[in-house]
């Protein structure tokens, strides 16, 4: 883009319709608050200024989307949209070409406006788009192509009603011109309102052109105003993202049950049964197989690897042909190398398992440094915690560790060494021997009788 550009993003409104407390434009689709995903296309058009107009719970806006190029200006009245552009117009640049987003418009993309820039000239340009029902939209009103206004639902008539072209409130304009509209433009009307759709009217009345730009996909442009519009939205950004899942090869069970919420990264023969959910960055390698109801945060699952269902990855990183699951926790820190099972009821935090290594079953693994060939029985614990400090377990390649074991660390567990079931280990075991550590004897009482249940005294 040649031409100098200045975006204003409107998010100054409670967004009533929502029902809670929490701005409208705070709330997320695919895991991203809605107004970050328009910043993020806005920086994407690499603009020279990027202006947000902000107003219900303002400060938390700002904290939450912690962004310092952005030119925050207030609008401490919601008294409309046109209200809206005239507080952001003193830090306009007089020759910039103007973008008005509106801030909840979650799925609008760069690219969309790009094109109605360059298909504006230096013009009035609206985006809009066909609506099977566009209740509630304003709707594109056109004399033959001409369009000659925007007129709010509120304020249309029967006929104009049924028009189902409708303004996406994505608008483009130069600097100057939007000024002197600004001006001119008043609040008669159904809602008392400045309405910024109404400089389309004075736009015409000048003799300018306006152009408007017709988007296919009418989910890329849909406003949220509720809550069912903000569940529209995101189950159309997640059946997309499935689509593109599957045209690079992905094998998903259920198209209509993934939930990507971030970004997921994949190789080749992947398979994702129903249910799963994605957050952040998450990486599976070739050959990887989830199984139901996983939810993977933030990690890397390489090649070969198998994620039984129930499991919850976050922060973590699995090797390749490890078999994960069901019901395993992988928190953040730990590091499977290749070759490992965790199986059902296993947590593991904070903990390197080398090749090879097993804990199959109901066991707590945290700071701890686990070898290879290594097989931790049932039910053992990394006793990592004094209450004040963290300390560090490290168990040695080809060690066994019995059933029902707690390891009090700082504790190792020397190369090959085997541990009884039920030993509570304080101290270094050595390499290659037996350790166990629990009650000498057992006793046995002759006769004894299980106790009976007392009769009630009525
Ligand atoms: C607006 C358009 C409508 C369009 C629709 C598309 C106007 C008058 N109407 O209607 O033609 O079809 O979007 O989704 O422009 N805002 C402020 N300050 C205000 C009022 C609104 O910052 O005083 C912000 C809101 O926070 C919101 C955006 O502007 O992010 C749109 O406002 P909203 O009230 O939702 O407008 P719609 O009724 O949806
Ligand atoms: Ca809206």
């Amino acid at each position: 883009m040649t031409q100098k550009l200045n975006i204003i993003i409107l998010a100054a409104g409670k967004g009533t319709r929502m029902q809670s407390k929490l701005p409208k434009v705070l709330h997320t689709v695919g895991g991203t608050p809605i107004l970050q995903r328009v910043v993020d296309q806005a920086k994407a058009l690499s603009p020279t200024k990027i202006i947000v107009v902000h107003g219900y719970e303002g400060a938390k806006v700002q904290e939450t989307i912690a962004d310092e190029s952005l030119i925050w200006i207030e609008q401490s009245e919601q008294l409309g949209t046109g209200h809206a552009v005239m507080q952001a117009v003193p830090v306009l640049d007089s020759d910039a070409q103007v973008l008005v987003l509106l801030g909840d418009v979650p799925l609008i993309a760069h690219g969309m406006c790009d094109r109605l820039i360059q298909d504006s000239a230096d013009g009035l340009g609206i985006l809009s788009c066909y609506k099977d029902e566009p209740a509630g939209y304003g709707r594109i009103i056109r004399q033959g192509k001409q369009v000659t206004a925007i007129v709010e639902h509120k304020d249309a008539t029967e006929a104009q009603r049924t028009v189902n072209e409708v303004n996406t409130g994505i608008m483009t304009m130069p600097a100057e011109r939007l000024k002197a509209w600004l001006k001119r433009i008043s609040n008669d009307n159904a809602q008392r309102e400045y309405y910024l759709t109404d400089i389309v009217e004075l736009a015409v009345a000048d003799g300018h052109s306006v152009n408007a730009t017709m988007v296919l996909d009418e989910w890329a442009v849909a406003g949220v105003n509720s809550k069912l519009d903000l569940s529209n939205v995101e189950r159309a950004l997640q059946r997309t993202q499935a689509n593109k899942l599957m045209q690079a090869g992905v094998t998903l069970l259920d198209a209509e049950r993934i939930d990507i919420r971030g970004t997921l990264n994949t190789g080749k023969d992947i398979s994702i049964d129903v249910g799963c959910v994605f957050e952040g960055d998450v990486t599976l390698g070739d050959h990887v197989t989830i199984g139901p109801y996983c939810v993977i945060k933030n990690s890397v699952i390489q090649e070969g690897s198998n994620i039984q269902a129930f499991s919850h990855i976050e922060d973590a990183s699995v090797g390749s042909d490890c078999r994960i699951g069901p019901y395993a926790r992988l928190r953040p820190g730990a590091a499977l190398t290749a070759n490992n099972h965790i199986g059902n009821f296993v947590e593991i935090k904070n903990a390197t398992i080398n090749n090879g290594s097993k804990v199959n079953h109901l066991s707590y693994i945290g700071d701890a440094e686990v070898g290879k060939g290594v097989n931790i029985g049932a039910g053992t614990i990394t006793c990592n915690y004094d209450g004040a400090n963290k300390f560090k377990t490290i168990i040695e390649d080809n060690a066994f560790i019995g059933s029902d074991s707690q390891l009090v660390a700082p504790v190792t567990v020397k190369q090959g060494a085997t541990i009884g079931a039920g030993s509570t280990i304080t101290q270094d075991t050595p390499a290659n021997s037996l350790t166990i550590c629990r009650a000498k004897s057992q006793v046995t009482i002759e006769g004894w009788q299980r106790p009976v249940k007392k009769k009630k005294a009525n």
